[in-house]
């Protein structure tokens, strides 16, 4: 099956057998509905088994893949989009129309080593911390965008209800000194700006001259990075 995918043209070796690995689905009381996880992706003959028992039996079945190697997108994913879409030479008829579905390709990007984040020995890229914070504050995923400061106030991200803020720059000097810290100035400038798109901000930075208690009816929230990271605890 996988051969008759590609044609040849993409070699891979022992690929498991889509009916094998269908009969597996069936034989674990996979249901309609069910997301089925395959963490050693390879060729992808898994979502190519789920998306096929979807064909059959109009079943609304998800899968997540996994594949660590440089093919994942040439191999594994490319598979998955030829099957979705249709292989015009194939024998199969239900291949060569296509088996339908839909997925997203997402890759990862560099690793946070949250303990030498923390011990001040490898801190992260701006936009790397800033797509950390984004998520672990709001669920929000930055997705494959590379999420840049935007103004001096170190705007990064907005959504319809908050502003995301980040003072940092991956240099334990610059955050030592007063360059990111939040004081009354830039508070009050945050303030106004978010106000105006009627959001309110959340700011993440190395330290602040002002209490969160006048921060507050700002429509700000500011949350500290941790100290270790730039020894000033
Ligand atoms: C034996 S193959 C899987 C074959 C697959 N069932 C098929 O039909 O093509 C195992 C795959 O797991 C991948 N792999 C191994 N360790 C991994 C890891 N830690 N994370 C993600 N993928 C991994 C390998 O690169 C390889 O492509």
């Amino acid at each position: 099956m996988m051969k008759s995918v590609f044609d040849g043209e993409r070699r891979f070796d022992f690929p498991k057998a889509v009916v094998l690995v269908e009969d597996v689905l069936r034989f674990a009381n996979v249901g309609p509905n069910d997301i089925v996880l395959d963490s050693f992706a390879g060729s992808g003959t898994t979502a190519h088994a789920v998306l096929a028992l979807n064909k059959e039996d109009g079943g609304n079945r998800k899968f997540i893949l996994v594949e660590c190697e440089d093919y994942a997108d040439t191999i594994t994913a490319e598979r998955v989009r030829r099957v979705i879409g249709g292989v015009p030479g194939s024998k199969n008829a239900a291949l060569r129309e296509g088996l339908g579905g839909s997925f997203a390709y997402c890759t990862l990007g560099e690793p946070m080593e949250i303990e030498e984040m923390l011990s001040g020995d490898a801190l992260p890229s701006y936009s790397a911390l800033a797509a950390y914070l984004l998520h672990t504050a709001s669920g929000v995923s930055a997705g494959g965008a590379e999420l840049e400061r935007r103004n001096d106030d170190g705007l990064f991200y907005g959504d319809g209800a908050t502003d995301y803020y980040l003072l940092y720059e991956p240099n334990v000097e610059w955050l030592c000194g007063n360059e990111g810290i939040l004081n009354e100035e830039r508070a009050r400038r945050i303030s106004a700006a978010s106000r105006e798109k009627g959001r309110r901000a959340i700011v993440f930075g190395p330290g602040k001259y002002i209490g969160q208690r006048d921060l507050t009816p700002m429509g700000i929230t500011f949350c500290q990075l941790p100290y270790e990271m730039h020894g000033s605890g």
